[in-house]
């Protein structure tokens, strides 16, 4: 299946001043199209032309994987940002799994930003949830996606690549990931942690509506 770039569900402008269309524009039609077209171009030539992304990431080593995972990587933190910022639901079980662990979500929002500061290199951090319906924070290295970890769901990510804020924030990693936290899309979350499925990103990308940037864009 030939894999298109997603719509984003916000205008490139939209997560200012988080991210400038500037940083969204780079990282999108530079870095994300990219793994998009590569992943394409890999399948073919392995003879692999129904792959999806999932199995790709779950089967498949060397250049495969790292333009499928980040063809994947890239789908699922971009829906996972929004220019709105409501909180999770006070009351619902996601928000009772974040006490549970981190005491309240300022706890949660520490730790990630801990735990992703410290990332050494490239890679994303990931909130996860574990098959006994907890949450955990996990950092993987460059392409890696936790859907390799056996039966963890990932439920949101943070691109710590640096090429996902350096045009806004230099060397600033911590900086950027503060600006992050006020922009996460907490009903997607809220969305990933309820289905008990692993997010399924080929779907949004294999969609046959046309490919052209947001109408915002
Ligand atoms: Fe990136």
């Amino acid at each position: 299946m030939k894999f298109r770039l997603p719509h984003l569900p916000f205008g490139h402008a939209e997560l200012e001043p988080f991210l400038s269309s500037e940083q969204v524009d780079t990282h999108y039609f530079g870095h994300h199209k990219n793994y998009v077209e590569k992943v394409n171009q890999l399948v073919i030539e392995q003879g692999l032309p129904d792959a999806t992304l999932e199995y790709i990431i779950n089967n498949q080593d060397g250049k495969l994987f790292d333009n499928g995972a980040q063809a994947w990587n890239h789908t699922f933190y971009w829906m996972g940002l929004t220019p709105l910022t409501p909180g999770p639901n006070a009351n619902g079980k996601l928000m009772e799994a974040i006490n549970r662990k981190y005491g309240n979500l300022e706890g949660l929002k520490e730790r990630f930003i801990e735990s992703a500061a410290a990332l050494f290199g490239s890679g994303w951090c990931w909130l996860v949830a574990t098959p006994d319906g907890e949450i955990d924070i996990v950092n993987t290295q460059n392409a890696d996606n936790p859907i390799r970890l056996e039966r963890v769901r990932p439920l949101w990510t943070c691109d710590v690549w640096e090429h996902a804020y350096y045009v806004d924030y230099r060397n600033e990693r911590k900086e950027y990931l503060r600006s992050a936290w006020r922009h996460v899309n907490w009903e997607f979350i809220e969305r990933n942690y309820s289905t008990e499925e692993v997010p399924n990103m080929t779907r949004l990308m294999t969609d046959p509506s046309p490919t052209a940037p947001h109408k915002n864009a």
